[in-house]
């Protein structure tokens, strides 16, 4: 992510290797997002993409699949000669990944790819991979010298989440790869960060002089994370039921957006001053205690129901997903931040699939105004001012407030002020992927999350993953598909005379 465009320049000649060339990630991200960099033109000038593949397959059908796929994801309308250009570009090379033997034949394919292509020797390895193939592979592309680098030529690997599955696996996972590979190497993806609105969070705070002097305890009442999907859990069964919704979003997406709302200001604008403070913040987190952390949570899982027209069936009668299941598919937590800024300002984050509305936005709720001019009238009970960044669907910014409705008597309404993206700029739909691919063929990795922040972050919902494992189906609340999600989530709030925002697009 560069902060000048002028500077906007191809990256150097590389070759990106894909592991899980086949896969859904593949073909329904990575494809259309170098596709639509190809129609940008910041593809490198000598560029060549190798698909590793478990099962022989021919580079044509290789090809084949990838277009359909592009065919069937791209986020804007194919132009074949692009297509053609960038698929041109793509060798499949069969094996097992993790066989040494197999390895050592890749190398030297990619070696002669590479030599062909004049692409240098720089590689970006891809692990579009099922998470436990993420060290095995790792290994062996170290033991067979893929990710030595020389000085002259880099080499980089990219990870995909999930990143571990609690504190203690993604420790060891990052312990396993930094014996393998240097930190600056390592690119750990999580797309939030390739949202042009979680982005802008950073841009809002420290580009505009207005927001910064009152971002703190002494005029936020509190924040609100929300990302609601309307989506259930489809063909993810297996995955999902050994992962829930707390693993599937709040260490890595949620706390993406956390730490940009609630980190201190940079000094620079790196990746090392940047990526600092976000683990600073996330490592502020309180650990709550067992006890504490049931009941500062809420957990829920969806029964059948209807969402736009559409059954959606009882979560535990979904393929792959156990009968008696407890696995969670909502969560709702409060947890509190350690430090000055924030001592005694209360984060409240959900999540949540299969509901009735889909949005991912952050409602930040300023103080209620000191003193109430306004006694004895309704303005009395005026509402809190709310900045809402919209991330989706609305993509945009709104800030609303009180006005006084036209007329003789003093009556109040709740206005917004809002900014649409889609008013000022004419973006082209992406990815979300765009970004990050090209910012690992660059080598700026301030978008992607050092070894310390994914730590971090397991560290702050350990408490919550303990807790609820000994409670097996005590405290798992059940709710309707197509609803707002369990009835106790709001109990969390108003307990703390607090409710969450509800639903208003800034559209
Ligand atoms: C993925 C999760 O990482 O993020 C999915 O595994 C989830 O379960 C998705 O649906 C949400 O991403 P987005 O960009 O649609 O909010």
């Amino acid at each position: 992510m560069t902060t000048d465009p002028s500077n906007q320049r191809k990256p150097e000649p590389c070759s990106m290797i894909i592991f899980g060339a086949t896969g859904d990630l593949t073909h329904r991200l990575v494809t259309p997002a170098l596709y639509n960099l190809a129609a940008a033109d910041l593809l490198p000038d000598k560029f060549c993409v190798v698909g590793i593949a478990r099962k022989p397959m021919s580079s044509g059908a290789l090809r084949d699949s990838l277009m359909k796929g592009l065919r069937e994801f791209a986020t804007r309308p194919v132009d074949d000669a692009v297509a053609e250009r960038l698929l041109e570009c793509v060798t499949c090379i069969a094996g097992d990944p993790t066989d040494p033997g197999s390895i050592d034949r890749m190398r030297a394919q990619i070696e002669q790819l590479e030599a062909t292509r004049q692409t240098g020797g720089n590689r970006l390895f891809y692990l579009a991979t099922p998470p436990d193939a993420f060290a095995p592979v790792a290994r062996e592309l170290r033991r067979a010298g893929l990710l030595r680098e020389d000085g002259q030529t880099w080499r980089r690997l990219v990870v995909e989440k999930p990143f571990g599955t609690d504190l203690e696996s993604a420790k060891a996972l990052n312990r396993e790869l930094l014996t393998i590979m240097d930190e600056h190497q390592i690119y750990r993806i999580d797309h939030y960060l390739g949202k042009e609105t979680v982005q802008n969070i950073l841009v809002l705070r420290f580009a505009n002089g207005m927001f910064e002097p009152i971002w703190n305890r002494n005029h936020i009442d509190h924040i609100q994370i929300t990302v609601d999907e309307k989506l259930g859990v489809g063909h993810r069964g297996s995955f999902y039921d050994a992962t829930g919704a707390l693993r599937d979003m709040v260490p890595n997406h949620l706390f993406q957006l956390l730490s940009l709302v609630a980190m201190e200001p940079p000094a620079r604008f790196d990746a090392h001053a940047v990526r600092s403070e976000k683990a600073e913040v996330l490592a502020a987190i309180h650990t709550w205690s067992e006890r504490d952390a049931l009941q500062n949570s809420v957990r829920g899982q969806y029964w059948g129901g209807r969402i736009g027209g559409a059954d959606i069936t009882d979560y535990r009668s979904t393929k792959d997903v156990k009968s008696d299941s407890t696995t969670e598919t909502y969560v709702a937590l409060k947890l509190v931040i350690d430090n000055w800024r924030w001592a005694g300002v209360p984060f409240y984050l959900r999540t949540g699939k299969a509901l009735g509305t889909k949005r991912t936005e952050v409602a930040i709720k300023f103080k209620q105004a000191p003193f109430a001019m306004f006694r004895n009238t309704p303005v009395e009970q005026l509402s809190q001012n709310y900045l809402v960044l919209g991330i989706e669907p609305s993509e945009g910014i709104a800030l609303q407030f009180n006005t006084k409705v036209p007329g003789p008597t003093i009556s109040i309404d709740g206005v917004e002020m809002k900014f649409r993206y889609k008013d000022y700029f004419k973006a082209e739909p992406s990815t979300g992927y765009e970004t990050l691919i090209y910012d690992c063929m660059i080598g700026d990795n301030i978008l992607f999350q050092r070894a310390d922040s994914v730590e971090a972050g397991w560290q702050a919902v350990q408490p919550f993953l303990d807790a609820w494992k000994k409670a097996g189906a005590d405290g798992l609340e059940r709710y309707e598909a197509g609803s707002e999600g369990p009835a106790n989530a709001e109990a969390l709030l108003t307990r703390d005379g607090r409710n969450w925002r509800k639903f208003g697009r800034i559209a």
